[in-house]
This record gives C-alpha cells, sequence and structure tokens, in this order.
C-alpha cells in the first residue's frame, strides 16, 4: 500500500473537534470561533445578484476579481492606513488558505516558523505540512507574544514568524510598541513576518496596529479575512497581501490549489468591505459588553484571567480537570493544550454566544470549579 506522506502523518484532527464530540447535543457551546451573527443583508444580496445576473458561473482571475481588491486595498488604507496595490492582493479561501499559501511558498523543508504557544492551531500544522520545522514560543503572563522572545527563538533556519494580534486563543492584543518591534526584526533579521490580523476589527482596549505600518523591508505578509469582521465563516473568503514578489511566489500555490477563491463569495465580499461597517461595530460593542460579564463571572468564581482586549476569547487559568468537569455538566470549553505546551493550565472560553448563555455557563463553571476543587 501507498504510504501517507510523513508530513501528513505529523498533524493530527484539532483537538478542538473532540471536546464537541464529548458534549451533548443540547450543551452551551463556548468552544465557537465564529460570531453569532448573521453576515451583512447587503453582503448576501450581493452574492445573490450576482448569481442571478449570471456572473458567477465561470473562474475569476486567480488573485480574484479587480473590484474586490480594489475594495480589500480601499480597507487597507481606510483601517492599517497603508497604501496596498489591489494587485498585491490575493483572494483566498479565507484566512486558513491565506496563511497556507503564505507557509508554503516562503518555508523549505527543515526551515524554522516561530509562533505564539498557545496559538492558533493551523501555524503549527501547516509548517508540518510545508516540511518546516515549528517553533513555537511560550507568551508572556499576560499572554501576549514578547519581540525579545521571538528574537531569541530566531537562527539562520528560520524562514518566518507569526504574529496574531488580536489573538485566537488568548484575545491578547499586542502593544504598538511590540507591533514597530515585530516590523522591526523582519527588516533587521531579514525574515518574513506573517501578521494575521483576521480579528482586527475586535479590539476593546488599545488599537490594532500592522507590522505592514512600520516595516522597512516588503518582509511582512497580512493575512486577513471577511470570516470574523463580517460573520463569513462559511463563505470562505479571505485575503493576503504582500509585495509583488512574494504575491507572485504565493500565486504558484494559489493557482494550482484553488485556481480562485469561490465567485459568490467574492460578490458577498466585496459588498461586505465596501458597504456600511456598522454591522462591525455593532458586533464588537457586544462582544466588549459579554466579555465584561464573563470576566466578572470568572473572577466570581475565583479563576485569574488575563484581560484579553480583543477577539472573542477569555483563557482563565483553571484547576486540574476543571474542563473535563465543565464539558460534563453541559458546556464546551476548549482545553488551553489544545493550543500548545504552554496553553496547559487555561481553558479557552469563547464568547461569541449570547448573553444568557453566558450567564448560565458561568454557573456551571462556578459548580466545576467547586467539584475540582
Ligand atoms: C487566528 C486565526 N487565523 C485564521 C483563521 C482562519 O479563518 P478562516 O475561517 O477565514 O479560514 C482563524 C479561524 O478561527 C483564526 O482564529
Amino acid at each position: 500500500m501507498t504510504d501517507f506522506s510523513e508530513r501528513v502523518e505529523q498533524v493530527s484532527i484539532s483537538g478542538i473537534r473532540e471536546v464537541f464530540e464529548a458534549a451533548g447535543d443540547d450543551a452551551i457551546n463556548l468552544g465557537l470561533g465564529q460570531p453569532d451573527f448573521p453576515t451583512p443583508d447587503h453582503a448576501r444580496r450581493a452574492a445573490i445578484d450576482a448569481i442571478e445576473a449570471g456572473d458567477v458561473d465561470a473562474y475569476t482571475s486567480n488573485k480574484g476579481t479587480l473590484e474586490l481588491r480594489e475594495a480589500i486595498s480601499a480597507k487597507h488604507e481606510r483601517d492599517n492606513g497603508v497604501s496596498v496595490p489591489p494587485g498585491n492582493i490575493i483572494a483566498t479561501s479565507g484566512g486558513s488558505e491565506a496563511l497556507h499559501i503564505a507557509i508554503e511558498a516562503h518555508v523549505d523543508a527543515g526551515e524554522e516558523v516561530v509562533f505564539p504557544d498557545p496559538g492558533f492551531v493551523s501555524y503549527d500544522a501547516l509548517t508540518h505540512l510545508a516540511g518546516g520545522t515549528p517553533k513555537p514560543v511560550a507568551v508572556r503572563d499576560d499572554l501576549t507574544l514578547d519581540p525579545a522572545a521571538v528574537e531569541d527563538a530566531i537562527t539562520d533556519d528560520t524562514a518566518a514568524f507569526v504574529v496574531n494580534s488580536p489573538a485566537n486563543p488568548t484575545g491578547a492584543v499586542q502593544s504598538e510598541a511590540d507591533v514597530r518591534e515585530f516590523a522591526r526584526i523582519a527588516d533587521e533579521h531579514d525574515v518574513l513576518c506573517i501578521s494575521d490580523e483576521v480579528y482586527e476589527h475586535f479590539v476593546f482596549d488599545g488599537e490594532h496596529h500592522s507590522p505592514l505600518e512600520f516595516a522597512d523591508s516588503d518582509n511582512v505578509v497580512v493575512v486577513n479575512a471577511c470570516s470574523k469582521a463580517y460573520s463569513m465563516t462559511g463563505w470562505r473568503l479571505g485575503w493576503v497581501t504582500g509585495s509583488e514578489e512574494r504575491i507572485e511566489r504565493m500565486l504558484r500555490v494559489h493557482q494550482y490549489a484553488q485556481a480562485c477563491a469561490s465567485a459568490p463569495a467574492q460578490f458577498a465580499a466585496e459588498a461586505a468591505l465596501s458597504g456600511p461597517q456598522d454591522c462591525v461595530t455593532e458586533m464588537a460593542e457586544a462582544f466588549e459588553e459579554r466579555r465584561d460579564v464573563l470576566l466578572d463571572g470568572l473572577s466570581d468564581i475565583g479563576l485569574e484571567t488575563p484581560t484579553p482586549s480583543g477577539a472573542f476569547y477569555a483563557m482563565p487559568k483553571v484547576p486540574e480537570g476543571w474542563c473535563d468537569e465543565v464539558v460534563e455538566r453541559g458546556v464546551v470549553v476548549v482545553p488551553g493544550e489544545a493550543f500548545g505546551e504552554h496553553g496547559a493550565g487555561y481553558a479557552r472560553i469563547s464568547y461569541a454566544t449570547d448573553m444568557e448563555q453566558i450567564k448560565e455557563a458561568l454557573e456551571i463553571m462556578g459548580e466545576a470549579a467547586e467539584a475540582v476543587r
């Protein structure tokens, strides 16, 4: 029999799935990585109109429609204060594919990729799939990534380091000073910084900054998506932004793996990015309110939680056996070790769930804490 590739054998199905499977059907799910809001009407409508007009029956350009890439370019100007020509953008099948092509195009077999631990599960898996070596770096006590730790981890074999602010699973937001440091490290060490900014609009304290604002070299590639910002996880539409040369290499991977992002999703994304943005503000306000209720509740239970300044996750320190106890009582949370060795002793709680369920879950989490103490 044909053996499976060594690369694929190093990757397993995400630990998050196992928790979902262990919980009953009527469980309160605080394990989800997607907003509990509908996709904005104008985005849905744009896709429907395009389908009805017969505009989505064919491949688009490999990079995506010019109109979508112009909308992404305008978004970079509006939100990040950077000028990016539409030619320096590839529309992808979600942020996931954007991360995949960024890593695939830059990481050689045996080369290292540095990323936060705990961190989003794809960084480790995609590094393995590229034949690279994951180099997880422990985050600080406040769960942010320390630029000095990243700099220490860089060797002659480092192909890239990943920055994710606001972060999954921690909700941590990097300060402007840190982001400037990441840009400097990318410049001075001549190493690629992959900046995963899919949660950029959900920042409650401070402001979102991208290394792209500060780097002098072309060593920053930005990964972003409509998935979280516009509650469009099912549409599968993201993008990657980089220099002409880097885009040309990433396009080689995208062209053969994907050809182009789904055409209806491209129309929806264009409308989402260029239409009214109040849906984003409303979601951000709702998440902030829920975060505050959750943090108060966790503190009442006696669980210490580094304040998450963004995204829609909190990561309390939890006693041994707490996650299992909570899941058994019908609330899904994800054990921190699903996100790396340094996630052990923490749990990821997503608050992309309505307030009533969060309050109900807090009661149960309190009972579980009593039970294991
Ligand atoms: C940090 C981070 N990056 C990228 C992604 C991928 O997002 P998408 O659904 O657009 O593929 C996720 C999804 O959970 C994420 O949390």
